[in-house]
Parts: structure tokens; C-alpha cells; sequence
């Protein structure tokens, strides 16, 4: 499995510094603290791969992730959290709608969101702004322990009704919990297709 054996390559401040723009990447988006670094690490097997933390706005820069020489996997920093400084706050807005329209490599985004809440509007942006941008996206509904199993399904139901509503289409979403390590394999069969293992 190529995921076990993703490497930390770089830590990026803005887009323009992730180096060059070849081979294959996915990125993970989601609000401050829904659990993105903790999906990476559960993915990848290894547990201190990215940095997670009580703390929102933990993940600043965009952390890129080798799996080989041309595929990798990128934590991008989360949005929405309201004491992130303003500046870095408008600089990341720009900058992220450029990322996800101009960058050739990138192929997906996986956009990862709190089972217990409603997509945010941001949340709903992120994903307009993918589809907008070609990319092929997935749903990853994480903390998934927070819930009892029937409810975690009815959430699923209500973010494919909500994306829908909006007018973007979630092909897929699945249920995850980092903490649980449930939902990996879906992930990663996901993710394969995607970087064609
Ligand atoms: P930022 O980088 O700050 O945007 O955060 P993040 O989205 O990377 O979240 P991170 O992975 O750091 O996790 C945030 C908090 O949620 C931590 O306290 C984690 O322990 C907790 N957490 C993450 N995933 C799960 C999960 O599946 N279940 C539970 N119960 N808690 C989780
Ligand atoms: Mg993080």
C-alpha cells in the first residue's frame, strides 16, 4: 500500500512554494479542527505523519505528503476558523481558489467534514469552487464515533441532500473515524482510483 509509505516532503507558506507541478496530488480541505491531519494519519498508518491538535487552526501552511516520485498527498490548511490573523485569513482565500483552479496535478480533493454538522457554507464554497475547477472530489464524514450508527447514516443522507440542493454533486461520501480507524478502506479504494494504483 503506497499510503504507508507516504514521506513529510515540504511544508508550504503559499501555493506558488509547493514545487513543481508535476506527477499526481489529492488534497484534503476541511473546516479548522474537523479532523483532516488525523484522516492522513489514520490513512497512512502512521500516527504522527501530520500534526493534529485540540487547537484549530493548527495546519497553516500547506503540508505535502510524497507517496512516490509523482503521487502525493496534501493537508491543506483548514478555513473558517475566526482567529486565524485577518491577513493570513484573505491571503489563504485568494489563494486557495488559485491553487484549485491552476495547479494541473492536482486530480481530487478529498473534503472532509464533521459528521454531526450540516456543510458549512464555506464548506459549500470549497466544493463549488472544485467543481468549478474540474477536480473530482469525495466526502469523508469524520468523527463518526461521535454518533450512533443510525444516526451517522442519516447524516450521510442530509450532506448528499444538502450538497445536492446547492447544486454541487458529491459522487461519494463515506463515514470515517480517525479515532475508531473505520472508514480507511473505503478511503483508499477511493484514492487508488484515483492515482490509478
Ligand atoms: P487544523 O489543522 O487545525 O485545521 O485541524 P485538523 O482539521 O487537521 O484536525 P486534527 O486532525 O488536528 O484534529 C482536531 C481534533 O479532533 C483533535 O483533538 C483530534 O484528536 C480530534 N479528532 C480527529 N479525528 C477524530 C475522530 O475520528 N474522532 C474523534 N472523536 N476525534 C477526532
Ligand atoms: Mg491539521
Amino acid at each position: 500500500r503506497i499510503y504507508r509509505r507516504a514521506q513529510f516532503r515540504l511544508s508550504a507558506p503559499t501555493p506558488a512554494d509547493l514545487g513543481p507541478d508535476e506527477g499526481v496530488e489529492v488534497a484534503f480541505a476541511g473546516r479548522s479542527n474537523v479532523g483532516k491531519s488525523s484522516v492522513l494519519n489514520a490513512l497512512t498508518g502512521q500516527r504522527k505523519l501530520a500534526r493534529t491538535s485540540g487547537t484549530p487552526g493548527r495546519t497553516q501552511a500547506i503540508n505535502c505528503f510524497d507517496l512516490d516520485e509523482t503521487r502525493r498527498l496534501i493537508d491543506l490548511p483548514g478555513y473558517g476558523y475566526a482567529k486565524v490573523p485577518q491577513a493570513v485569513k484573505r491571503r489563504w482565500e485568494r489563494a486557495l481558489p488559485d491553487y484549485l483552479r491552476n495547479r494541473q496535478s492536482l486530480y481530487g480533493v478529498v473534503v472532509i467534514m464533521d459528521v454531526r454538522h450540516a456543510p458549512t457554507d464555506l464548506d459549500l464554497q470549497m466544493l463549488r469552487w472544485c467543481a468549478d475547477a474540474g477536480l473530482v472530489l469525495h466526502g469523508v464524514l469524520t468523527k463518526a464515533d461521535k454518533l450512533k450508527r443510525g444516526a451517522a447514516h442519516n447524516r450521510l443522507q442530509a450532506v448528499q441532500r444538502a450538497t445536492a440542493e446547492d447544486g454541487v454533486t458529491l459522487p461519494s461520501v463515506q463515514l470515517f473515524s480517525a479515532l475508531k480507524g473505520e472508514g480507511i478502506d473505503e478511503l483508499t479504494g477511493v484514492l487508488d482510483e484515483w492515482f490509478a494504483v
